[in-house]
């Protein structure tokens, strides 16, 4: 009898923690590494929302709450949603968990049976596949192109669309493309799903607010009113407020839905940190100030590292018009020698060469199912940055 569940061989650890893991460890051994794996705001959580939650702390603010979330963070996440998003929610549409993760995770396994299929377009974030697979479900991808600025379009969806379709998840702006569904694009991905009442659709918008070149975000349930009580509509306060260290993401969706994963959390994780709600509520509701000059300097880098990727020989790079990643292609440097004659091959090859030779952590496209790319976080500083494009191009150029 074996140990360890069965459902574990089916799924792996986070590539992307893996990398930054490795780049961590080499950084410990005296190595000059530039990590660009890691998804996460490069700034400090404004001090408002600091000062916040000492406040809560020291007013007593540290017990168990409602499982689901406090009356006020819900109250804050109510707002927001009618603010930003022109949708109207009550608390019972609203559970708030441990990171947008958990919230996933929660919605997954409170409604995947056996053999159910969750449609998820690739390039995709490394763990909806690994989820779907702990809830015994069936991951069913629908793959994009770089022509097509990693988008699906209605027919791609409809032909992945069967019986057994259960959840679309949806992604934008996408990790690890930074790919933006407009509201054309979302309009004609909702006609299809009006015709299929029994798919529900995970929007993922924990992006939101880092977009571009004065593009609107939108997103799918306000894009078309009659799909919301089938949306669950995932987002927190990790990417936009630099709040990832605080644990704090939320769903709105329908009560039945909202409540069977209020269960699953009440038999796993309780409420999320106490002290992280408090700082989220001030997030939500205090100044939103800062959002537009750190989009702004987002977009300031992604063209800094778009430019300077595309000056390299063998490299392609896409423009993409939000979060904070970029996804170039690296398939015209297969065949190509290391100095140490070693050929590379994939995507893969390409990542560990670059990270010892140029010292430079990416993570390779197979881990977002999408080979012959890499991702690069371009949270860092402008310094580091520059310093990681130029050691790119050198490790590039020693290529033969
Ligand atoms: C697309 C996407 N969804 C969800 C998450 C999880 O966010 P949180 O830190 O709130 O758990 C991430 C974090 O990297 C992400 O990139």
């Amino acid at each position: 009898m074996s140990f360890l569940a069965h459902s574990l061989s089916n799924i792996k650890p986070s590539p992307t923690i893996a990398v930054s893991t490795k780049a961590a460890e080499l950084k410990a051994q005296g190595k000059d590494i530039i990590s660009l794996g890691m998804g996460e705001p490069d700034f400090d959580t404004p001090q408002n929302i600091k000062d916040f939650a000492i406040k809560a702390i020291n007013n007593g603010e540290t017990k168990y709450t409602a499982v689901d979330g406090t009356p006020a963070l819900k109250k804050a996440i109510i707002s927001k949603f009618k603010r930003e998003n022109n949708l109207d929610y009550k608390p019972n549409e609203i559970s708030v968990s441990t990171g947008a993760k958990q919230v996933i995770y929660n919605a997954l396994i409170a409604t995947l049976n056996a053999g159910d299929e969750v449609l998820i377009p690739a390039p995709y974030w490394v763990s909806y596949p690994d989820m779907v697979l702990l809830g015994n479900g069936v991951p069913v991808i629908i793959d994009s192109n770089a022509k097509n600025n990693f988008k699906i379009s209605a027919n791609d969806l409809e032909q992945k669309i069967t019986a057994k379709t259960k959840w679309l998840i949806l992604n934008s702006p996408s990790n690890p493309t930074g790919a933006c569904y407009s509201d054309k694009e979302l309009r004609a991905l909702a006609d299809v799903l009006l015709k299929h009442s029994h798919v529900h659709i995970l929007s993922d918008d924990i992006y939101e607010h880092l977009i571009f070149d004065n593009l609107k975000f939108a997103t799918i349930a306000e894009i078309e009113p009659k799909l919301k009580e089938r949306t669950l509509v995932v987002n927190g306060v990790s990417k936009a407020y630099a709040m990832t260290g605080w644990r704090i993401g939320y769903g709105a969706g329908s009560e039945k839905l909202i409540k069977a994963m209020g269960i699953i959390q009440s038999q796993s994780t309780s409420c999320p940190s106490s002290i992280g709600q408090a700082a989220a509520c001030e997030a939500l509701n205090g100044t939103q100030d800062f959002i537009k000059p750190n989009s702004q300097l987002f977009q300031k880098r992604r063209d800094m590292v778009v430019k300077m990727l595309n000056e390299i020989t063998g490299i392609n790079c896409n423009t993409p018009n939000g979060a904070f990643y970029v996804f170039p292609s690296c398939a015209s440097l297969y065949g190509k020698k290391t100095p140490q004659g070693i050929i590379i091959n994939n995507d893969n090859d390409f990542a560990t060469y670059l990270l010892e030779e140029a010292l430079v952590a990416v993570v390779p496209g197979i881990a977002f199912g999408a080979k012959d790319f890499f991702r690069i976080s371009y949270a860092a500083s402008d310094e580091f940055l520059a310093d990681a494009m130029k050691r790119i191009a050198k490790a590039c150029q020693k290529l033969s």
